[in-house]
């Protein structure tokens, strides 16, 4: 069984996954099973980086195998409620395993349409998806509403082909209101959106102040009027220390642990790099599915990058939430504790 470390970095498909999970031997004794099953119950579990996101994560309680009743839950309906099976390396896909364990986009759209319509009144229409990666908000957005439209861009075809094979077919009619498109988001301006989004802090790749106001000019000459920017931040001293964080993903697909890697981090600029790693059952992991080499921005620098490019009305929405199994809950906010890790949105008027 391949362990962690034994994969060559940066170089891992599906396929090569696939090939190793078969060259492994995948099938799992019973008592294995079992014992994963127990340790995945019994060991402390890590929640999402901060609820989901690709951020540092905060250690989160034990979840017995007894309940305070009859002291004991038989083994087999324990493992039917707290842990679906785990998911075979062999059926693992990098964009589901990446959707599943950071994405939450029903939740990205309600918070973006609350914001508009704190400002506006009224219900967003237009969404611009930067950096959408396999288009998932994009895609949730278009459902959410008949009249709702999304234009989603990214660089990458091979993502984007992905998102029209796999997350495109299920909106049936919806998916004509959707427009994937390859590009630079610095390149396209039009049609103008009552919102765009950067998230998961994909704008971070702007790795200085002037490329990042350069990008922000853009977003503001394709917003309508009316139109907000929506963008993520994420930070707390943790942010800044090289460690590994293992979470336990119980996805439809079954269970796996996702873990965020913070690789290297340089103070004078700010400057990291992070790594996604995926581990399965038995240990087979797939080291770096994903990389980021990032600058990791405050919020009070994008305030500024955002006001250097003509946007107004710069809001934080703070997590108040402190319980991390629990749904986030953002609001604005001027003066925040300062804690191990934590999350924002900032929003700007165009
Ligand atoms: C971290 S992923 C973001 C995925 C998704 N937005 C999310 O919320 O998780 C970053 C994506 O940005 C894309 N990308 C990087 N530079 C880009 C650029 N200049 N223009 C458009 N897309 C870009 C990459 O191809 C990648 O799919």
């Amino acid at each position: 069984m391949k362990t962690r470390g034994s994969m060559s970095a940066g170089d891992v498909t599906s396929e090569s996954a696939h090939r190793l999970a078969n060259a492994a031997g995948e099938r799992l004794p019973a008592l294995e099973l079992r014992g994963l099953a127990l340790a995945s119950l019994d060991a402390p579990l890590y929640v999402g980086p901060l609820h989901g996101r690709i951020v540092s994560a905060r250690p989160r309680g034990r979840q017995p195998l007894t309940n305070s009743t009859d002291g004991f839950i038989p083994i087999a309906r324990a493992m039917r409620r707290a842990a679906p099976p785990p998911l075979r390396p062999e059926d693992a896909d990098r964009h589901l395993l990446y959707q599943w364990s950071v994405q939450t986009p029903k939740d990205e759209v309600a918070f973006m349409e609350r914001a508009y319509r704190r400002r506006r009144g009224r219900k967003p229409l237009l969404l611009r998806e930067d950096f959408c990666g396999t288009a998932y908000t994009a895609c949730h957005w278009v459902e959410s509403h008949p009249r709702r439209r999304a234009l989603a861009l990214d660089l990458d075809p091979a993502t984007l082909e992905w998102a029209r094979e796999h997350n495109v077919p299920p909106l049936g009619q919806a998916a004509d209101r959707l427009d994937l498109r390859r590009s630079d988001v610095r390149r396209v301006t039009r049609p103008l959106a009552d919102v765009a989004c950067a998230l998961n802090f994909s704008y971070y790749l702007f790795d200085t102040l002037a490329a990042l106001t350069a990008y922000l000019r853009k977003v503001r000459r394709s917003l309508a009027p009316g139109g907000i920017i929506v963008l993520d931040t994420y930070g707390g001293w943790e942010s800044q220390q090289v460690k590994e964080e293992p979470r336990k993903v119980k996805s439809p697909g079954g269970t796996f642990s996702y873990i965020w890697e913070q690789a290297e981090f340089n103070p004078i600029d700010n400057r990291t790099l992070c790594h996604i790693h995926f581990q399965f059952a038995g240990g087979t992991i797939w080291r770096r599915a994903f990389s980021y080499h990032w600058r990791l921005y405050s919020p009070a620098e994008v305030r500024d990058a955002l006001l250097a490019a003509g946007f107004r009305h710069v809001e934080v929405y703070w997590d108040h939430e402190p319980d991390t199994e629990k749904k986030e809950d953002y609001r604005v906010t001027r003066r925040a504790e300062n804690t191990p890790g934590w999350l924002c949105y900032v929003v700007a008027d165009a």
